[in-house]
């Protein structure tokens, strides 16, 4: 699709401070930009009940994200920091790799301040407020992922010293985008990529023809992603602890194997260690 970026005049008239960050200026939403956020935030719930991971309807819910319209960080921000000491900072279109990591390495995620249009529902150039404050701060309210979150960050940093950025980005890719969760009532999702898509809600849970690997750190940061249509492969966690645990290593001959082995797997491709679900 060759649909231009999505202009938004408050945005624009703004100078990013040093961080990349800027003004949300709630109160210049339009009431049709409020309404387009309420009829994602209806559709998503309704499909989201009983596929979502409790972790992340725990998190709407706490949050309070259901009020309508799109969500005030003067209110937002307050409540998510009381609860794990993450708050959400603006900016204005994605940010260099640096300046992301270091905000998710001081507990602050990037959000984009537009959101997109009634005839754009189900597609995106780059992440708007829908996809970044619905799906990605949920479950910056659970303390393990927020942690998980911090060490992310703090891992790729190192990670763009050591020039193993590529193997890292598909950590992120493959959990904090796409990731599945084993809960006691059968697979949920957690990924932000994955709820906030109507369509890709239903087929990572339901579909027939994505692999679902149980987690592996290794296997992951060797594995090739798409950016533009549903994955082929999920990888499915058992909690969020898993996930913490691992960052929890030092990565450093990590990398080192994998650079050694200089192998990877393609977006659909099923190995003889795969653990399949
Ligand atoms: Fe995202």
């Amino acid at each position: 699709m060759t649909d231009s970026p999505i202009h938004d005049a408050v945005v624009e008239r703004q100078t990013p401070r040093a961080d990349f960050s800027i003004d949300q200026c709630w109160s210049e939403y339009t009431a049709d930009e409020h309404a387009v956020w309420d009829l994602l935030y209806a559709r998503q719930l309704e499909i989201l009940a009983d596929r979502a991971a409790p972790e992340f309807l725990n998190g709407l819910k706490k949050l309070e994200l259901s009020r309508s319209g799109i969500p005030d960080l003067n209110r937002l921000n307050p409540a998510l920091k009381a609860m794990t000491g993450w708050e959400i900072v603006m900016v204005p279109h994605l940010v260099p790799d640096d300046v992301f990591f270091t905000h998710l390495a001081n507990r602050r995620f990037p959000a984009g301040r537009f959101i997109r249009r009634r005839n754009q529902l189900d597609y995106l150039q780059e992440p708007d407020v829908f996809h970044d404050i619905f799906g990605h701060v949920p479950m910056l309210a659970n303390p393990i992922f927020a942690d998980y979150m911090q060490a992310y960050g703090q891992g790729g940093l190192r990670a763009l010293a050591l020039g193993t950025l590529k193997n890292l980005a598909r950590l992120y890719w493959y959990t904090v985008e796409f990731g599945l969760i084993n809960s006691a009532d059968g697979l949920r999702i957690y990924g932000a990529g994955i709820v906030s898509s109507f369509g890709e809600s239903q087929y990572a849970l339901e579909d027939k023809t994505p692999n679902r690997i149980k987690f592996s750190l290794e296997r992951i940061m060797q594995t090739e992603y798409e950016i533009d249509e549903y994955q082929k492969t999920y990888f499915v966690i058992n909690d969020y602890e898993q996930l913490f645990d691992a960052t929890q290593q030092d990565f450093g001959p990590i990398y080192d194997r994998l650079k050694a082995q200089s192998q990877t797997f393609g977006t659909a491709d099923v190995i003889k260690q795969d653990d399949l679900i």
